[in-house]
């Protein structure tokens, strides 16, 4: 009798605890559910108080903790609730972010803070606080949420551009420093995706033929076209995937 083998991996993540930053409205919210979706047991992190009691409802054995992911201490006490409420945490997707933009001679010092302190220095310091205990336990995927505009210039967003730069390389060296851990780091990088951060531009008929122009599959993303991203990088599918950029843009960047 031969071996029965089975070539295809599993994209299943039943039994690990996914924590998502960022989770109280448009991409964040939908990874949420997707991991929830697919198996996984999720710590909803929101900066929005009040919006914590309606995402444990809206995501089947969900935990939703407060966290402001500007500031460091909110993302370790945050991160210390999620571990103690699951004990552990196997699953980090680095999604809050900002996205609001200016030309570049107009940029404040301000804008810039705002910006850098949420979208690099916050994704820096909970992939940071998640993986010491993923270091120590063995095991661990790290997704952060960087963009198309990390590897394209995109005119007035200067500061986005510069921020999702900076995850990319962050990708890079944390994947270098902590796979020989069992902890891989990667990051997913798309295109315009219709979501509340982007509606008010994209429901601009001007603006959405110029976004769709760049875009070879003359499509803008929904969140499920990020949903399997992450979940491929977050499975045993892609257990030998590190430190890569996985672009999800219809083509915006191949040209
Ligand atoms: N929508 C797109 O076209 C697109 C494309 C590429 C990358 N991205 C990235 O995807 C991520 C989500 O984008 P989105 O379109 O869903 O944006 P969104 O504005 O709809 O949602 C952003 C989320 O981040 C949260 N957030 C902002 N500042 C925070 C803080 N200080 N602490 C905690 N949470 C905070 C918001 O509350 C919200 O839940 C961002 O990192 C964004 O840069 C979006």
């Amino acid at each position: 009798m031969t071996d029965i083998k089975t070539y295809a991996p599993s994209f299943r993540l039943d039994g690990r605890v996914a924590l998502v930053t960022g989770a109280s409205r448009g991409i964040g919210f939908g990874l949420a559910h997707a991991l929830a979706e697919v198996g996984a047991r999720v710590a909803v992190c929101a900066r929005d108080e009040r919006a914590l009691a309606s995402l444990e409802a809206d995501i089947p054995g969900s935990f939703a903790v407060a966290m402001d992911a500007s500031r460091v201490e909110s993302i370790q006490a945050a991160v210390a609730r999620v571990e103690e409420h699951f004990g552990t945490i196997d699953i980090l997707v680095n999604n809050a972010g900002l996205g609001a933009n200016h030309p570049a001679l107009e940029v404040s010092e301000q804008d810039w803070d705002e910006m850098m302190n949420v979208n690099l220095k916050g994704s820096f310091f909970c992939a940071q606080a998640v993986a010491r205990g993923m270091v120590q336990r063995g095991y661990g995927r790290i997704v952060n949420m960087s963009s198309q505009a990390s590897v394209v210039g995109i005119v007035d967003h200067a500061v986005y551009c510069a921020s999702k730069g900076g995850i990319n390389q962050l990708t890079r060296v944390m994947a270098l420093e902590w796979s020989k851990h069992g902890v891989t780091v990667n990051a997913v990088a798309p295109t315009f995706i219709y979501t509340p951060g982007t509606a008010e531009r994209l429901d601009d008929p001007d603006y959405r033929e110029n976004v769709l122009r760049r875009i070879p599959a003359r499509q803008i993303g929904d969140i499920s076209d990020v949903a399997g991203a992450v979940i491929y990088l977050a499975s045993d599918a892609a257990k030998l995937v590190t430190g890569s950029l996985l672009v999800v843009d219809g083509g915006w960047t191949a040209q």
